[in-house]
């Protein structure tokens, strides 16, 4: 064999030249044609992209904007969550899900996770909204995270919310395109957020989110949260108080070229986990998508409880196979979230999941030698 021959490239965690590659020059052209039209910001890339964004998912209102945090809390925002008002929403998730509520300076009532899907445990969140109400808040929202793309149990999670009176907010930013019994997860909610991260399913060039809404009253609301509070009639009277919350017309003009590649991507996303789902569920705990789910696989998580999985990440890091945990402390761990109450008596799936779990790479463009390898070396760490 030649040196050419021995030295294997580096394999990216998520690659996203491939996918400009992909795309090809479609996309410089869109982006530049920004630039030379001078509309960077609310140009007219934004409102078509709120416009496919609505027809790619079936929801009848779309807002973009700055980031999937910022989506979050203008929901909120537009409910007019404030202090004394418990959200309930799971440890195991990104801290984004969580800060929101403490922006408006709610509380956050952390839930436990299922160890089978990740998600939200509907047992556990009949248990927080018991916990919220014995401390004296009002229940008033649910927050559901989709985590790694699988939609979460809505079938169990959405009569909760209806009978005690919640709102539910999907926080759908690892799971724009996911769907459940063929709805897509965003149109599932009261409100659904997303994000834009590069890293996300559909992701862009920078930052980016959206809120998808099913009412046009509630489209104004966050029409006008989203530039400062202002009349959507009268830009200089400020009726309300908001924030600088827009996405870039750059960033909508990516999106719309990575829409057009998106179902093709989430089809890929399928085969690859199915590849390695076969190729490692004899080795560690494999992802299993519930009935009726389409994940969009933002992360490929296995979990290999009562191992040492620093001594099985070093193995992998000596083959150049890059990892990552998601997440190493649930939430309710966390030095700014510690003070913020839990459901019942702990959070103990969260807290074990922690420990056990850990990503390998995983993107639409991950060809079968990458994937070979990749299995080769991850069934080598665990059984070394
Ligand atoms: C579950 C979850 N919610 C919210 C966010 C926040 O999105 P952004 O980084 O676009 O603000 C993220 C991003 O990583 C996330 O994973």
């Amino acid at each position: 064999m030649s040196d050419a021959a021995r030295i294997k490239p580096p394999i990216a965690f998520i690659d996203l030249d491939a996918q400009r590659r992909a795309i090809g020059p479609a996309m410089d052209e869109a982006i530049l044609k920004v630039v030379h039209s001078g509309k960077y910001i609310m140009g007219p890339e934004v409102a078509e992209l709120e416009r496919a964004l609505c027809a790619f998912a079936g929801v009848p209102h779309t807002l973009s904007c700055a980031n999937g945090t910022d989506a979050l809390g203008l929901a909120l925002m537009a409910w007019g969550i404030t202090a004394g008002d418990a959200v309930l929403c799971p440890s195991f998730t990104f801290a984004a899900t969580a800060e929101v509520v403490a922006w408006v300076g709610a509380t956050p009532v952390f839930v436990d996770v299922r160890d089978d899907s990740f998600n939200m445990d509907p047992a556990s969140l009949e248990v927080g909204i018991e916990t919220a109400r014995r401390l004296g808040l009002v229940p008033r929202v649910v927050i559901t995270v989709d985590l790694f793309g699988q939609p979460a149990e809505y079938d169990a999670i959405v009569p909760i919310a209806r009978a005690h009176g919640l709102k539910l907010l999907v926080d759908a930013a690892q799971s724009f395109g996911a769907t459940l019994h063929g709805k897509h997860v965003v149109a599932i909610g009261d409100m659904a957020s997303t994000s834009f991260f590069p890293a996300k399913p559909l992701g862009c060039y920078g930052d980016g989110g959206a809120v998808f809404c099913h009412d046009p009253e509630t489209l104004d609301l966050l029409q006008s949260l989203r530039v400062h509070g202002q009349d959507n009639n009268d830009k200089y009277e400020n009726v309300r108080i908001g924030m600088n919350g827009r996405l870039d017309t750059i960033q909508a003009a990516v999106l719309l070229q990575k829409l057009r590649v998106f179902a093709q991507e989430t089809e890929a996303r399928q085969a690859i986990a199915a590849r390695y789902n076969d190729a490692l569920q004899d080795v560690a705990i494999v992802p299993r998508i519930g009935p009726d789910r389409v994940s969009t696989w933002a992360q490929y998580v296995l979990r290999i409880p009562g191992r040492d999985r620093a001594a099985v990440l070093a193995r992998l890091k000596a083959g150049n196979i890059p990892t990552a945990i998601y997440y190493p402390k649930p939430l309710h761990r966390q030095t700014a979230y510690a003070q913020y109450p839990v459901a019942g008596n702990g959070l103990p799936v969260a807290e074990r999941l922690a420990t056990e779990v850990f990503s390998i790479p995983f993107h639409p463009y991950l060809d079968a030698p990458t994937q070979d390898r990749i299995i080769e070396s991850v069934r080598a760490a665990l059984t070394a």
